[in-house]
Parts: structure tokens; sequence; C-alpha cells
């Protein structure tokens, strides 16, 4: 089976052929951080402009050696994410499908991210496993009984973490995107000894919260008598932005004592320290390779790959239209 991805939804344009569902074929990401850098964030109609433009050759680099006929299925994000932005892929895939009449396949992003774990694993996962997705846009934890089965656990009521480590990154004016950098100051810090709060510890809601950690490192930076050491400073939010899931993730294992697997998957997924937090924890964790933590397009075959096996979300008509927001009220147990 020969799925291509393809995925337009926030900053990054990304083509992907994918073999079976596992084995990935080729994999093209164009970023687009450089372009947005100055702007300290994705700007939306830039970001579509930019995607119309690195699609095409992105496509011819991928699909080298192969012909539109050769495929099984043409899979494509069809949210959450910039609508704009959404749409250059959305259209390009149905152009692809009305010209070819190779089956169009519909993917939910924040899905795909949990497949991109799956890309090249050597063993099975077993199911049913707990799941995260750690991104820019979504803190989201869910139980997966099976590959297409996610109902979730826990969201945050605010902000996602990745974009809390943005947001701390441009308060400290460390650039974008903040994750890595971020990361990487933490290691050289010692935050112990800064005051921190323990977000919604104790609260015994299954909610994670960003934005009160927000605050609080902004008031240590412009109303503290302390002048604290960036390192530092990164190194404390750090240790509790990762912090309040890993104790999530104990509770709800506690409560579900069938869940021996834990994935994890989105942009934060890619961070050492969380990894390490993670070790401790009586569960296996899978994680994607480094390349498949950010958005990528070989997640988006993967899924639609499985969705295709399972023949559950095929979309022949050409009225499929994107969605911006992901849609909870579906995936809640
Ligand atoms: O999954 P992703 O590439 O895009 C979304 O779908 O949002 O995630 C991007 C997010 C950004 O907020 C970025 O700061 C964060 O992931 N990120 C990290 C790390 N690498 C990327 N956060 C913490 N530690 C990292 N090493
Ligand atoms: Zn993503």
């Amino acid at each position: 089976m020969l799925v291509v991805g393809i995925e337009s939804s926030c900053d990054e344009t990304a083509v992907a052929l994918v073999k079976d569902g596992k084995e990935v074929v080729s994999s093209l990401v164009s970023s687009q951080i450089d372009i947005h850098k100055r702007f300290g964030g994705v700007v939306p109609e830039v970001a579509a402009r930019a995607h119309l433009e690195a699609l095409p050759s992105l496509w011819d680099e991928a699909m080298a050696g192969y012909k539109v006929s050769d495929l099984d299925g043409i899979a494509v994000t069809q949210g959450p994410g910039l609508i704009g932005a959404l749409l250059v892929g959305v259209s390009f895939a149905k152009g692809l499908h009305q010209s070819s009449g190779v089956p169009l396949i519909p993917v939910n992003h924040v899905h795909a991210h949990l497949h991109g774990a799956f890309l090249g694993l050597e063993k099975e996962v077993q199911f049913p496993c707990l799941a995260l997705v750690v991104s820019g846009g979504h803190t989201n934890l869910y139980r997966m009984d099976h590959p297409l089965d996610f109902q979730l656990l826990a969201v945050s009521i605010d902000d996602a973490c990745g974009e809390s480590f943005d947001k701390v990154a441009r308060l400290l004016k460390l650039g974008y995107p903040g994750g890595p950098v971020i990361e990487k100051q933490a290691r050289l810090g010692h935050g112990q000894k800064i005051p921190m709060p323990k977000m919604m510890h104790g609260s015994g809601r299954f909610e994670f919260s960003y934005s009160g950690l927000k605050t609080h490192m902004m008031r240590l930076v412009h109303h503290s008598k302390e002048s604290w050491e960036v390192p530092d400073l990164c190194d404390a939010f750090q240790e509790e932005a990762l912090g309040q899931i890993v104790r999530m993730v104990e509770n709800v294992l506690k409560q579900h004592s069938d869940l021996k697997t834990f994935v994890i998957a989105g942009g934060v997924a890619a961070n050492r320290r969380f990894r390490d937090m993670l070790e401790p924890l009586n569960v296996d964790v899978v994680a994607p390779k480094l390349e498949y933590c950010s958005d990528n397009a070989a997640m988006i075959a993967a899924l639609g790959s499985e969705e295709l096996k399972q023949s559950t979300k095929l979309d022949s008509s050409s009225d499929l239209e994107p969605f911006a927001r992901y849609p909870y009220e579906n995936y809640w147990q």
C-alpha cells in the first residue's frame, strides 16, 4: 500500500510517501521559520502564500520515481490549523484526486502526530495505550483502545504547552520557536532556587494549565527583587511545564491500570529532559524519531494508510473542506 501525505496546516509545508503505513519512502519538509521569525510568530496570510510556493517542487521531489497512478491514497491534513494554509494543501490534494481517481483521505493533524510515533518502529505498539500530543497548539492526553480510537482524558484549559515555551522564550528574548532554545538554556541552569507554582496540583481535575505559569515567569522577570539568570529561569520553567504533565500521567496510570504503553508526540516530545522525566514511570514510552516530532507529512501518510486499511474516512467527493479548530466535543469519553 503506497500513500502520499500532504501537510500545510501551519508553518511547515511537507510531502511524504509511505509504504504499508510504516516505511517512509520519502519525507520532505520545507520550514517557514525564517520567514516568520522576525514577527515572533506565524503570520497566517504569509504562511498560505509560502505553502503555495513550496508545494509543487516538494511534490515533485517526494514523488521522484513514482506516478500518481502508483498511489493507493492521497492523505491530506484537513485540520486543525490556519484555514488559508490548510486550503493550499486540501486544494492541491483535491486536484490530484479529481484528475486521477485515487482516493482522497482527510486526516486530523493532531491524531496524525501520534501515528508519527509509530513510523519505523520495530515492535508493534500494544493497545490500549495512553497517548499525548504536546505541540504548539495542543496538549491533549488520550486513551487509545486501537489505532483509530482517540478518547480524550485531559486537555489544557488555556495555552498549549509548546505555546508556553514560545511565549516564555519571547519574554526572555530568546527568539522563536522557544522550545529548543529553552531546553538548551535549561541544561546550563539551576532553577531549584527560583520560587515556582505547581500548576493544577491537587486540583483533582484532569486539566493542564499554562497561562498562569507564563504570568508567573513574567513577574519573575519584571517584578522580582532578585535578578534571576536566564538559564536558571529556563530550567525552573521547563521543570514545571513538563512536570505538570508527568504528575498527570502518573495519576492517569493509577486509574487506568490496563495502560502499559505511553505514546508521546508533537514538537515538545523532542525535549530530552521530558523523556528523562518519564523514565521512572512504570510504563513503556514510545516516542517518535526526532524528525517526526515536529510537523511532517510522513505522519499524515501514516494515519491516512491506517484509515485506508480500515476504510473509515475516505472522501471520494470533491467538497472536502478544511477545519480550523480541533473538534474536542467529538472525542470526550
Ligand atoms: O508539533 P509542532 O511542530 O507544531 C504544532 O503542531 O504545533 O510543535 C511546535 C512546538 C513549538 O511550540 C515549539 O516551541 C515546541 O513544539 N518545541 C519544543 C521543543 N522543540 C519544539 N518544546 C520543548 N522542547 C523542545 N525541544
Ligand atoms: Zn503539529
